[in-house]
């Protein structure tokens, strides 16, 4: 047998991160590696970041710091930092970190051939962050973590500048990826067998306005629902400046399109809103909400939100409270604001002390459960369609966790693998978070 060097990489940030590190072990295999989950056997390790709030960029370079004693005890281990931190730190990691080998940023991410074979012949401390100017992954081998549900960037960057966020600095521009590229990606998922794709982008529905040949996303949407074979159609993340009727008519019309959509409104105060540069306020939201209830039944609605925000009073905070009494969201992830230094938000002087953001963090994720367990407990009894797409992480004997259109995780048991398959499930139990059911055969 042929040794072959060990890769290990470890993943932050969100989906297109995810995504990014199958692309990064799909080029490395190729490239002679096979992975490994141990840090401490492994040849090269690639760190893909991410710098959304400065918390996990901390923690990321705490295991920097320690990744220190592996090179000292093999200095011919490689280390490289990859993903929207290195690109926002670049020079500072490696003045921070000198034994770091070698910084891309996420735009580098499908030409990593070229990255590894100079860094491996002797140009060390190598960085690579330049744009390249056409985002595509044509013929990039791929290794994904899912055999069910495939993740799809059709789009990377933004152009949106929301005032707290450093996502425009890291990942550049939006760029959106050719149609025919993404439908030609998606009949292969079919060959393969992928019954999901969940489609990937800062802000979908300004897919396709920079192409050389324009399209839109419900014009993309619609060409994927046609394609035999793929059973679901995910995306994710609608702004909702850009939200458009269209867009509603589409998810009505194409029956593969799952009932959910992923609308962040990150703060329940028109003022914040016009200070965090959403360009839109609370009533624009409210009516986009109910347009999309009026027209597409059983539709399950999720948010980002975020408290503390520099000049929120208490009365700001009680809006985004009553925005969510009032909407009623199925999930919601929330977050306390991040200074980010890059971010025009870091110059706002009217900063909120931890302590009270931590206090209206606690009131709005207990007012959100409430509001996810009482949603989820008016389905019990039904029976839903589920994908059955996991064993769950704490594995059970006969257990599977799958998802239904809406979203929601259903555990059942079942004596077959059903993996891979779409079942009905009838929900006997509910939390906030989970419904639990049986299988209907
Ligand atoms: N493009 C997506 C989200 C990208 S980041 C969108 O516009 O919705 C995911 C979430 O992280 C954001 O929706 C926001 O709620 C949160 N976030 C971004 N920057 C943040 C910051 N500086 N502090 C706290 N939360 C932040
Ligand atoms: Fe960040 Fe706003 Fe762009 Fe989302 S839309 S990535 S929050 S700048
Ligand atoms: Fe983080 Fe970059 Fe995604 S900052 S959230 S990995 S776009």
């Amino acid at each position: 047998m042929t040794y072959k060097p060990k890769l290990f990489v470890k993943t932050y940030g969100c989906q297109m991160n995810v995504n990014d590190s199958e692309y990064i072990v799909g080029q490395l295999i190729k490239l002679g590696y096979s992975t490994t989950e141990d840090i401490f056997k492994s040849n090269l390790i690639l760190l893909n970041t991410c710098c959304v709030r400065a918390k996990v960029e901390q923690k990321i370079y705490s295991l920097i710091g320690k990744i220190k004693k592996i090179k000292e005890n093999n200095p011919n281990v490689i280390l490289g930092i990859c993903g929207c931190m290195a690109q926002k730190e670049k020079e500072n990691i490696f003045e921070r970190a000198p034994y770091v080998d070698f910084i891309f940023s996420p735009s580098q991410v499908n030409n990593l051939e070229k990255i590894i074979n100079t860094v491996k012949y002797g140009n060390l401390k190598y960085i690579s962050c330049e744009n390249t100017s056409e985002f595509s992954f044509n013929h990039i081998p791929v290794k994904r973590e899912s055999k069910i549900s495939a993740w799809i960037q059709i789009m990377r960057g933004c152009n949106n500048y929301c005032s707290y966020c450093v996502v425009p600095y890291t990942r550049g521009p939006e760029q959106s990826r050719g149609v025919s590229e993404i439908v030609s990606e998606v009949k292969n998922l079919v060959k393969d067998k992928y019954k999901e794709i969940f489609l990937l982008g800062q802000n979908v529905n300004s897919y396709g306005k920079d192409l050389s040949q324009p399209a839109t996303f419900s014009e993309l949407l619609e060409l994927l629902n046609n394609i035999k074979g793929i059973e679901r159609i995910r995306f994710t993340t609608s702004h909702p400046k850009d939200f458009s009727f269209d867009l509603i008519k589409t998810i009505k019309k194409c029956h593969k399109i799952c009932n959910h959509i992923h609308l962040p409104i990150q703060s329940g105060s028109s003022k914040i809103l016009k200070v965090m540069n959403r360009k839109y306020d609370v009533n624009y939201y409210m009516n986009i909400i109910k347009e999309i209830r009026n027209n597409i039944d059983n539709i399950a609605i999720t948010t980002d939100a975020m408290v503390g925000f520099p000049g929120e009073t208490e009365k700001d905070f009680m809006d985004t409270l009553r925005a969510f009494k009032e909407i009623e969201f199925d999930e919601a992830y929330t977050f306390i604001y991040s200074n980010r230094e890059n971010a025009i938000a870091s110059l706002l002087p009217e900063k909120i002390p931890l302590k009270l953001k931590k206090e209206r963090l606690w009131k709005l994720i207990d007012l959100q459960k409430e509001i996810s367990a009482k949603i989820n407990k008016k389905l019990e009894g039904e029976i839903l369609e589920v994908l059955v797409d996991k064993k769950p992480k704490r594995y059970i004997e006969n257990q599977f966790s799958g998802r239904t259109g809406p979203n929601k995780t259903v555990v059942f048991t079942s004596k077959k693998n059903l993996l891979g398959q779409l079942v009905k499930v009838k929900i006997i139990k509910s939390t906030a978070w989970t419904l639990y059911g049986e299988l209907i055969e």
